[in-house]
């Protein structure tokens, strides 16, 4: 398990759309609160949710009972660049995205980020993604969600890839769905996942999001074993 301090900005992206990203942001923002320490999280761009809907950041609300915020919201489920076009709306600079994160991680002990999709989605209209939010703030590092199935391992590794050829400090592959009877192909999964330099920084089991909030906020420090040794959290 990668060590090191904490960073303040922690950015939740995943090897695909649906795999756990906003249970496993959820899950960071409890296990902080279970620590007794501000945290809050932030969307940069939410598509697919229409005005007074609820978007990922309620769902982290809901779970948590921290506060959220987005950037920005689009109705299309679909990359922000075309669905903000579809709207005729203009997407937020990397500069408004950063500057906002920085604000938030001024007033709070942890940021924790969500991205759209997976790494290289490109949030802005200059085409920049959340590779490269989370390289424009001094002190963030990535949390790689992954599926438990076949093809995971494949992913995971063109995903750490991607962050270490942009030189993105990883904290570690948290798996966004983990069964409680895991058949022979998810348990090598995850041995080889737990072999990584880095390592596996957690697990949510599947079912999670349908515990009550309260469970869920007691549970989750166990689920990322690699945040609550670095909060201290008992
Ligand atoms: N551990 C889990 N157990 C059961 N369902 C899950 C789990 N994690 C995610 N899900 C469900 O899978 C879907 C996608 O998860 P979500 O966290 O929204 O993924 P992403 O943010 O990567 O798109 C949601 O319906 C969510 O409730
Ligand atoms: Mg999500």
């Amino acid at each position: 398990m990668s060590s090191g301090p904490l960073p303040r900005v922690l950015v939740v992206t995943g090897t695909d759309t649906d795999v756990g990203k906003t249970v496993v942001t959820a899950a960071v923002v409890a296990t902080v609160l279970a620590a007794g320490l501000r945290v809050t999280a932030y969307k940069p761009t939410q598509t697919g949710v229409a005005p007074g809907e609820p978007g990922d950041m309620a769902e982290v609300e809901r779970l948590t009972g921290a506060g959220t915020s987005e950037g920005v919201r689009l109705r299309a489920p679909m990359a922000p660049g075309p669905a903000a076009a579809l709207e005729g709306t203009r997407l937020p600079t990397l500069a408004q995205h950063l500057e906002l994160v920085t604000d938030l991680a001024a007033q709070h002990y942890v940021v924790v980020v969500e991205g759209a999709g997976g790494l290289l989605v490109e949030l802005t209209e200059a085409g920049e993604t959340l590779a490269d939010l989370a390289g424009g703030l001094p002190d963030a590092a990535a949390l790689v969600v992954a599926r438990s199935a076949l093809g995971t391992l494949n992913h995971t590794m063109l995903t750490r890839e991607a962050l270490s050829h942009r030189a993105i400090r990883q904290l570690g592959v948290v798996i966004g769905a983990w069964p409680d009877d895991p058949d022979v192909i998810e348990t090598t999964n995850r041995r080889y996942l737990a072999d990584l330099p880095e390592g596996l920084f957690g697990a949510v089991p599947l079912g999670a999001p349908r515990l009550d909030p309260t469970a869920f906020r007691a549970a989750a420090p166990t689920w990322l074993p690699g945040l609550a040794q670095r909060l201290g959290t008992p």
